[in-house]
């Protein structure tokens, strides 16, 4: 099994698992240092393209991020959402997957659940494509923005999926919105480890939607904690760039290019 993936099972029972979402080699590269997991996520629908949904995400999309991505990235783990209907059936899934796998070099796919597909986890699994499983608030397939798992029924219900989506042999899984005593007992019972978002600390590992963490997406629930206000530092920026250039003092002397070599600036 590929060492990242070992390490990050190891990790269940010792400490936790950090993750987080980048779109971009940049972000990417800033995660690296310091995440087990990046994940390339769908969520770029709403955060970068301004969509309502992450429903037409094209597989083209994706690939086209990851790859950004895939050139930050050294240490962690590399993950790839695959988008709503690039896995309808298994010979479709494959198709994708291994396209994704062969273009992006990720390590492995994230599989949103509708409850039946297992098959198509099993299907890649056996093909040697690592999936990791994802329950809860699924938005490929949830229209309704709720907390999961919020009476006995529906434990024992979340219960059931995330253990065949683990039969099914995927290697972790995230549970999304998940009421704190159902995540409790899916990490308690699973031996994959729970990556949670909404779910609590119960879990064996967090993800966060970057953008939203950092204060870039205009989104936050109250699972999110804004880490950075970064609307803030860019508006500032900004402002004083249109101030500067206003009144003449951007460009100044010292930008002019008067014969000089062009030099490279961080
Ligand atoms: O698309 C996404 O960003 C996700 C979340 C779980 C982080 O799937």
């Amino acid at each position: 099994m590929n060492k990242k993936i070992n390490k990050i099972l190891r990790k269940k029972y010792k400490s936790k698992i950090v993750s987080l979402t980048a779109y971009s080699k940049k972000i990417a590269q800033i995660l690296d240092k310091h995440c087990d997991i990046i994940l390339v996520g769908d969520s770029m629908a709403n955060v970068l393209y301004g969509n309502d949904n992450t429903h037409n995400l094209t597989l083209e999309t994706i690939i086209s991020h990851s790859l950004s991505v895939k050139k930050g990235i050294k240490n962690s783990l590399f993950v790839v959402d695959m988008p709503k209907g690039t896995y309808e059936n298994i010979q479709v899934a494959k198709k994708n997957a291994k396209l994704i796998v062969k273009k992006t070099g990720c390590d492995a796919v994230k599989i949103e659940s509708n409850k039946k597909n297992y098959n198509i986890i099993k299907g890649l699994v056996t093909s040697n494509i690592p999936v990791m499983g994802h329950i809860g608030y699924t938005p490929q397939f949830k229209k309704k923005f709720q907390v999961e798992g919020d009476t006995k029924k529906k434990i024992e219900k979340l219960i059931k999926e995330a253990l065949l989506i683990q039969k099914a042999g995927a290697f972790s899984i995230v549970l999304e919105c998940i009421a704190p005593a159902a995540s409790q007992l899916i990490t308690k019972i699973l031996k994959i480890p729970t990556i949670g978002i909404g779910s609590s600390n119960n879990c064996d590992g967090q993800i966060l939607v970057t953008d939203d963490m950092l204060g870039l997406s205009g989104f936050y629930p109250k699972f999110v904690k804004k880490y950075a206000s970064l609307d803030r530092v860019i508006e500032k920026a900004v402002k004083k760039y249109t101030r500067d250039v206003k009144l003449k003092k951007f460009p100044a002397k010292k930008n002019f290019l008067n014969g000089t070599k062009l030099r490279k600036k961080n």
